[in-house]
C-alpha cells in the first residue's frame, strides 16, 4: 500500500508563521489564548483529549481559504471542527496545530420555497434549521441525537444519521451541493441546486462523510421535503431479544415503512431505568421497540399501528395518544446515551448489519464481550440494522481496560463483518476506529483511499491521522 506521512506527533507553529497568519485575517479570528482552548480539544468520544496550537474561528468562506493557504505554505496540520458533538474523534486536533472551528460559519444564505432547498454555511445547528425550515412546512430529516447543538458542516463530514433516517435516509440524500475549500485554499462549488445531476465524478457525494479529511466544506445546499401531516409513536416491548428483533423485521415485512423504528435491549432499559424510573408496564420487558408511523392522517396510522399490536402480541403496547405521551416514550430511547456515560466510561461500537441479522449482532456483541469479561449494552437504530454497541469499563485499570476492550472490540468487528456489516454504521472511523478498516477493505481498495487522500491533500495537512489507518 502507498505509504503515507504524518506531521511530527506534536507540531509547533513557529512564531513568525503564527505572525503572519494573524496579519492575514480579520481580528478576532484567532481565540485568544487566555480564553482557553480545552473546549476545541475534546469532543464527545470518550475521555480523549488532545489541544490545538490555535483556534481559529473565521466568519468567511475566504478566511478559511486564507488560513488553509498558509497552513500549506508553513506545513501546519488543520483540523476542521464544528460543534464536536462527534463519536470517533474526527474533530480531535491529534497532531495540534490549528483547531479550524466553522461554528461562525452560521448564516442560512437562502431558503427557496418554490425549489425546495436551503443554503446554509456549515456552522448553521441543525436542529435550528430544522425548526426555521418546519415554519414553512418543510421537513429536513436528518436527526442525530445532538441534533439540538450539532452543526450541518459536521453532519456532512459524518454523513449524520438518526432515528428517521431509517425511512428518509442520511445527510448525504440531502446534500445536492457543497461549497468547499481545499487544502491549498482553493474554494470548489460542486453539484448545485438540482435534484438530479450525473455531471463528471459526484465531489460532492465523495465529500459527504469524508470526514474532513479530503476538503473543508463551508456551506451545503439541501434538498427539503414536505413536513409529515401526521405521526403516531408506538412502544412495543418483549419478553425477549429475539421477539423484538422479529418484531422488526415482520413490521417491513408487513409492507409497513416506519419512519423510525428503535430497539433497546434489557441491558439498556435497565440503565435508562436506573437515570429514570420506566412505566410500569416495561420494568419485565427484555427488549423494547419504539416505532414512529407517519403519513397523511391519524386515522390511516392509527389503524396500522392497531394491526402491528395485534399481530406481534407484545407483552405490552404502547400508543401515544398525544405529544406528551410521544415525547415520554421518545425519552425512553433518547436518555440511554447519557445514561451509559453516567453508569460508567465505555467504548462504543457504532456496527452497522443488514437487518435480518439484528439479533445476531446483539448475541455476537454479548459473546464478544463476555468472553473479555466485560459488560455491554446495545441500543440503536434496528430498522437500519445499527446498533450501538457499548462495552463498559466498570472498575477495571487502564491497562486491563485497554486490553480487554481491543479483543471485544476485534472479535465484535470480525463477527459483523461475517454477517455482511460494516465498521461504522453513523459514526465514522475518525480517530478511534482506524484500526479495524484493514480487515473491512482488500489493500486495494484502501490503497485507492489513499490515493484520494493524496490528490486532495498532497501535503497531508488536512485532519491528518484520521480514518486511513
Ligand atoms: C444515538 C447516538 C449515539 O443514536 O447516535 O443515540
Ligand atoms: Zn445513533
Amino acid at each position: 500500500m502507498s505509504d503515507f506521512s504524518l506531521p511530527e506527533p506534536r507540531f509547533e507553529i513557529p512564531v513568525d508563521a503564527l505572525a503572519e497568519l494573524e496579519a492575514e485575517l480579520p481580528s478576532g479570528t484567532l481565540l485568544d489564548p487566555s480564553l482557553g482552548v480545552e473546549a476545541y480539544s475534546r469532543d464527545e468520544t470518550e475521555a480523549l483529549h488532545y489541544e490545538p496550537q490555535v483556534v481559529a474561528r473565521p466568519i468567511a468562506t475566504a478566511d478559511v481559504s486564507a488560513i488553509l493557504a498558509w497552513a500549506s505554505r508553513h506545513r501546519v496540520p488543520v483540523t476542521p471542527q464544528g460543534a464536536r458533538t462527534g463519536l470517533s474523534g474526527g474533530a480531535l486536533p491529534v497532531f495540534g496545530g490549528v483547531a479550524l472551528s466553522l461554528e461562525r460559519l452560521d448564516r442560512i444564505r437562502r431558503l427557496d420555497l418554490a425549489d425546495q432547498i436551503v443554503e446554509v454555511e456549515a456552522g448553521v445547528v441543525t436542529g435550528q434549521l430544522q425548526a426555521r425550515v418546519r415554519e414553512e412546512g418543510l421537513y429536513y430529516p436528518p436527526d442525530p441525537a445532538s441534533r439540538d447543538t450539532c452543526q450541518i458542516g459536521g453532519n456532512i463530514a459524518e454523513d449524520a444519521a438518526g432515528p428517521h433516517s431509517c425511512k428518509y435516509g442520511t445527510t448525504r440524500r440531502y446534500v445536492l451541493g457543497l461549497e468547499a475549500v481545499l487544502p491549498d485554499g482553493s474554494v470548489i462549488r460542486t453539484g448545485g441546486a438540482n435534484r438530479k445531476d450525473v455531471s463528471g465524478y459526484s465531489l460532492t457525494q465523495l465529500l459527504v462523510g469524508s470526514e474532513g479529511t479530503l476538503a473543508v466544506v463551508t456551506a451545503a445546499t439541501l434538498r427539503l421535503i414536505g413536513y409529515p401531516a401526521a405521526r403516531l409513536t408506538l412502544g412495543l416491548a418483549f419478553e425477549s431479544l429475539e421477539r423484538g428483533a422479529q418484531a422488526v423485521l415482520e413490521v417491513f415485512e408487513s409492507g409497513v415503512e416506519p419512519a423510525a423504528c428503535e430497539l433497546l435491549e434489557a441491558r439498556a432499559l435497565e440503565l435508562v431505568h436506573a437515570s429514570s424510573p420506566l412505566p410500569e408496564a416495561l420494568r419485565d420487558a427484555r427488549s423494547f421497540v419504539l416505532l414512529e408511523l407517519d403519513g397523511p392522517s391519524r386515522e390511516l396510522l392509527l389503524d396500522s399501528a392497531l394491526r402491528l399490536a395485534r399481530r406481534f402480541e407484545p407483552i405490552v403496547p404502547l400508543v401515544a395518544a398525544d405529544e406528551r405521551d410521544r415525547q415520554r416514550l421518545w425519552e425512553i430511547r433518547s436518555k440511554i446515551g447519557s445514561a451509559v456515560k453516567h453508569y460508567s466510561t465505555y467504548k462504543e461500537i457504532d456496527a452497522v448489519v443488514p437487518r435480518s441479522s439484528l439479533a445476531a449482532l446483539v448475541r455476537a456483541a454479548r459473546r464478544a464481550a463476555d468472553a473479555a469479561g466485560l459488560e455491554c449494552v446495545c441500543y440503536g437504530h434496528a430498522g437500519d440494522g445499527n446498533l450501538h454497541v457499548n462495552l463498559l469499563r466498570g472498575r477495571l485499570e487502564e491497562d486491563e481496560w485497554n486490553d480487554r476492550r481491543d479483543r471485544a472490540e476485534d472479535e465484535l468487528i470480525e463477527e459483523v463483518l461475517r454477517l455482511g456489516g460494516a465498521v461504522a454504521g453513523e459514526h465514522g472511523i475518525g480517530w478511534t476506529q482506524r484500526r479495524h478498516l484493514r480487515r473491512a477493505f482488500s489493500p486495494a481498495a484502501l490503497d485507492l483511499m489513499v490515493r484520494l487522500k493524496k490528490a486532495f491533500d498532497p501535503l497531508g495537512i488536512l485532519n491528518p491521522g484520521k480514518v486511513l489507518p
